[in-house]
């Protein structure tokens, strides 16, 4: 199967004309987890987790519901948080301590949300029913596509 290549730097664009008059957190990471989930195949879940304090809270996402906290440090997410680095993991049963929102979940990619002045906001997360569905040029698109986030003016990051 010959499958079109998703053109991360329109992404990117398309994120910024959504982020144009409004760069309240919440709303742009709704419309942001809406294009991902738009725009990429084979997801059952796009996402984001908020840190407050030592816990990522559930923020805007795609897909079905899914854990509320996550303890930094822990699953997937929380090793991209504590570590401050992206997690790409082609087989989520071989990632110790993975936490299952969904059983369909086969891989998973989740990006960092690191602010220009250093802080930690948050991750992306990405989910997919198919194993290794996230490749280094999805990484790298999905990094820039979350710079845009970062880049931005990002001043209230809670209501
Ligand atoms: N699998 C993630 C938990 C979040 S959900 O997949 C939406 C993890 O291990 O961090």
């Amino acid at each position: 199967m010959t499958e079109k290549r998703p053109d991360y730097p329109m992404l990117g664009l398309q994120l910024q004309a959504l982020m144009e008059g409004c760069t309240h957190f919440l709303p742009v990471l709704a419309n942001a987890s809406a294009l991902l989930w738009q725009e990429l195949p084979d997801l059952n879940w796009a996402g984001f987790y908020l840190l407050r304090g030592d816990s990522l809270l559930l923020g805007p996402f795609q897909g079905k519901p899914a854990c509320t906290v996550i303890a930094v440090g822990r699953g997937v997410c929380g090793t991209a948080a504590a570590s401050r680095s992206t997690q790409r993991v082609p087989d989520v049963h071989a990632f110790p301590g993975h936490i299952a929102c969904d059983s369909a979940s086969r891989s998973e990619l989740v990006i960092p949300l690191i602010a220009a002045d250093g802080r930690l906001l948050g991750v992306m997360d990405l989910d997919s029913p198919l194993p290794g569905r996230f490749t280094e040029a999805d990484q790298a698109g999905l990094e820039a596509f979350a710079r845009v986030l970062t880049e931005a003016d990002w001043p209230e990051t809670g209501p």
